[in-house]
């Protein structure tokens, strides 16, 4: 079977610049799983799909044609990379993501980035939904305290005006909708690796899920 790295932890943590990076270095696929919740909630916005209407958001996904290459995200074949990251779209998938319908509708469609050599998935349900069978499993987190300093430098470096007290509530909020969905909630599984990554770099991070999955 083709082996799967499963990454989850909550928002910021800084998930996705680890998972990327670890699948370059083993020459792996990558699976932004939240891109998927960001390209249906932007969807939705176009097609007039409300964000509480589960179904009909389900129905609209599985005809969606979407596609990551190059670091760009295509929807039916336009580019949508810097759009699926706005405040609106991210508080739009965060409200998609608690419907069971819609996260049905993207199993198959995240299934499909399993091909050889392997694949580093990086989400909130990797280990415990999508890829349950993944060989290496890490629950990535920091302090909230942590996160919100970071992303209050990344949107700084952006020179997008952000106050720190707001990013920390904001983050909060977010972990806490994370935690308590029925559907799908953000947990670490006991087979999992805890790497908190408050006094650790990228480049140790990325290290240590280096180290998990070659034990
Ligand atoms: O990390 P951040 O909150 O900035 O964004 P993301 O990882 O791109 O995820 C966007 C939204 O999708 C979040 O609200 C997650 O709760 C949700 N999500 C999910 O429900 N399941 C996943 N496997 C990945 C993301």
């Amino acid at each position: 079977t083709i082996p799967v790295i499963a990454i989850d932890g909550p928002s910021a943590s800084g998930k996705g610049t680890v998972a990327q990076r670890v699948a370059d270095k083993l020459g792996f696929h990558y699976l932004d799983s939240g891109a998927l919740y960001r390209i249906v909630a932007y969807a939705g916005k176009q097609y007039n799909i409300a964000w509480n209407q589960g179904e009909t958001l389900a129905e609209m996904a599985a005809k969606l044609e979407i596609r990551f290459e190059d670091g760009q995200i295509y929807l039916n074949g336009n580019i949508i990379t810097e759009e699926v990251r706005s405040e609106e779209i991210s508080r739009g998938a965060s409200e998609v993501a608690v419907h069971p319908a819609v996260r049905t509708a993207l199993l198959a469609l995240q299934h499909s980035f399993r091909q050889a050599p392997g694949l580093v998935a990086d989400g909130r349900d990797m280990a415990t939904v999508v890829f349950p069978d993944a060989i290496a499993k890490v629950y990535l987190t920091a302090s909230a305290e942590v996160r919100a300093e970071r992303r209050y430098k990344q949107l700084k470096e952006k020179e997008i005006h952000a106050n720190l007290q707001d990013i920390l509530q904001d983050l909060r909020n977010r972990d806490t909708r994370d935690q308590q969905r029925a559907t799908a909630p953000l947990q670490k599984t006991d087979d999992a690796m805890l790497l908190v990554t408050d006094q650790l770099s990228i480049d140790q991070a990325v290290e240590k899920v280096l180290q998990h999955y070659r034990q």
